[in-house]
C-alpha cells in the first residue's frame, strides 16, 4: 500500500518511520491537504492527515477520483473530515482515538498555571535582571472551583490533575462519568450553572454542530468576573470575538488557548517574517493576560509514539482486510 502523509512535520517523521518498519511505502509532504493539493494523492491508496488538513466534500470527491481508498487521521478530532461524504464515496476513515490524554490535560494545566502565576512576564523580567514583583499576584488554586466542559478521556485526566491541586470540580457533559463523581467528587451541573460557579473553565469537547461557539456572549455574561478560560479542544468551541470583547472589558481575567478558531493556514508554519493578517489573533496576542500556544498540546514523546503506532495499525488493518476498530 502506498501512503501519502500530508502536513508532515520534521519532528513526527522519525516516529512514523520507526513504527512503519518499511511495511508501507510512505511519502511525506509538508503541504496541507486542500482542494489544490488533493491531486498530489494520485497513485496513492491511502493518505494520512492531521487537524490542519481539510477533507471537505470537494476534496473527498477529488481523492476518490484519484483512487484514494483510505484516510488515516493522525489526530483524535475529526471535525475536518466530512464523514457522510466519505461514507458515500466508500473512502474509509480512521482516527487515533486516544494517544495520550495526559499530554493534552497536562498542557491545559500548564497554560492555567503559567497564566495564573504570570510565569511568562516574571521570566521576561528576570531575563533583564528586573526582580521587581509588582503586578505578578496570582491566586491559590486550592479550593477554587474548576468547571470541566467535556469530561471524556482528556477532561477526566484534567479532573484528576485539578483534584490534586485541591480544587472543587464541576462538570458539564452529555454523558456523566461516574468514576469522576466517585473519585474526585465532581458534580455534574448544567452549562449555565457551570459558567456561574466556576473560577476556571477548561474545555475538552469535540467540535461539532452542537459545540460550535458553545461559549458565546450569553455564557460569558453568566460567568464570574475574572474567570480564567482554557481551551485545548478546538478553536471554534469558543466564539473568539465574544471572548476578545470580554477580555477587553475585563470580564474574563485570562485566556489560555492551544487552538484558535482561524488557525488553519496559520498554525504549524513559521510566519515570523510574514505576520498573518488576522486582527483577532493580533489583538489576542497583544494582551498580557492571553497565552497562546500553536496547537502543541499533543507534543510529547509518548503521544507522538502512540499516534505513529495507531496510525500504522490502522493502515495495517485495512491492507490486511481486518476490522479496523478505529474506523469512524
Ligand atoms: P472524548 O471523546 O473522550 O471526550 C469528549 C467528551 O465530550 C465526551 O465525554 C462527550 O460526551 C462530550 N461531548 C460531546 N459532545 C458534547 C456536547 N454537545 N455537549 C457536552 N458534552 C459533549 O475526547 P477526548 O479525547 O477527551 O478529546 C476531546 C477533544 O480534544 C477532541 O475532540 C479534540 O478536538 C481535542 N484535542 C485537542 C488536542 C490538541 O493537541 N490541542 C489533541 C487531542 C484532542
Amino acid at each position: 500500500m502506498k501512503v501519502l502523509v500530508y502536513s508532515a512535520k520534521e519532528f513526527e517523521i522519525p516516529f512514523l518511520e520507526k513504527e512503519n518498519k518499511g511495511k508501507f511505502k510512505i511519502t511525506f509532504i509538508e503541504d496541507a491537504l486542500t482542494s489544490e493539493t488533493a491531486m498530489k494523492a494520485v497513485g496513492f491508496d491511502a493518505i494520512c492527515i492531521f487537524s490542519g488538513d481539510t477533507a471537505s466534500n470537494i476534496v473527498l470527491e477529488k481523492l476518490k477520483d484519484f483512487g484514494v481508498k483510505y484516510i488515516a487521521l493522525r489526530s483524535a478530532g475529526y471535525d475536518n473530515v466530512n464523514l457522510l461524504t466519505a461514507k458515500k464515496l466508500n473512502i474509509k476513515v480512521a482516527n487515533v482515538p486516544a494517544y495520550s490524554p495526559y499530554a493534552i490535560a497536562e498542557h491545559a494545566a500548564s497554560l492555567l498555571l503559567a497564566l495564573n502565576r504570570k510565569l511568562i512576564e516574571s521570566n521576561r523580567r528576570v531575563k533583564r535582571y528586573n526582580f521587581n514583583l509588582n503586578n505578578l499576584i496570582g491566586f491559590d488554586l486550592n479550593n477554587k472551583t474548576v468547571g470541566i466542559v467535556g469530561t471524556g478521556k482528556i477532561g477526566a485526566i484534567m479532573a484528576k490533575i485539578m483534584n490534586g491541586f485541591g480544587c472543587n470540580l464541576i462538570g458539564y457533559d452529555i454523558e456523566e462519568n461516574k468514576e469522576l463523581i466517585r473519585n474526585y467528587k465532581l458534580k455534574y451541573v448544567s452549562l449555565q450553572n457551570l459558567c456561574e460557579q466556576a473560577d476556571i473553565i477548561t474545555l475538552h469537547l469535540p467540535l461539532n454542530k452542537d459545540t460550535f461557539h458553545l461559549i458565546d456572549e450569553e455564557k460569558i455574561e453568566a460567568m464570574k468576573p475574572g474567570v480564567i478560560i482554557i481551551n485545548t479542544a478546538r478553536g471554534a468551541v469558543l466564539n473568539t470575538e465574544h471572548i476578545l470583547d470580554a477580555l477587553e472589558n475585563k470580564k474574563i481575567g485570562a485566556l489560555g488557548i492551544d487552538v484558535y478558531e482561524n488557525e488553519k493556514g496559520i498554525f504549524f508554519k513559521d510566519l515570523s517574517n510574514n505576520i498573518p493578517n488576522d486582527n483577532l489573533l493580533l489583538k489576542l496576542n497583544a494582551m498580557p493576560n492571553v497565552l497562546i500556544t500553536g496547537h502543541h498540546a499533543y507534543l510529547t514523546a509518548e503521544a507522538l509514539s502512540n499516534i505513529a503506532e495507531t496510525t500504522i495499525n490502522n493502515l495495517e488493518s485495512w491492507s490486511s482486510g481486518k476490522v479496523n476498530i478505529n474506523e469512524l
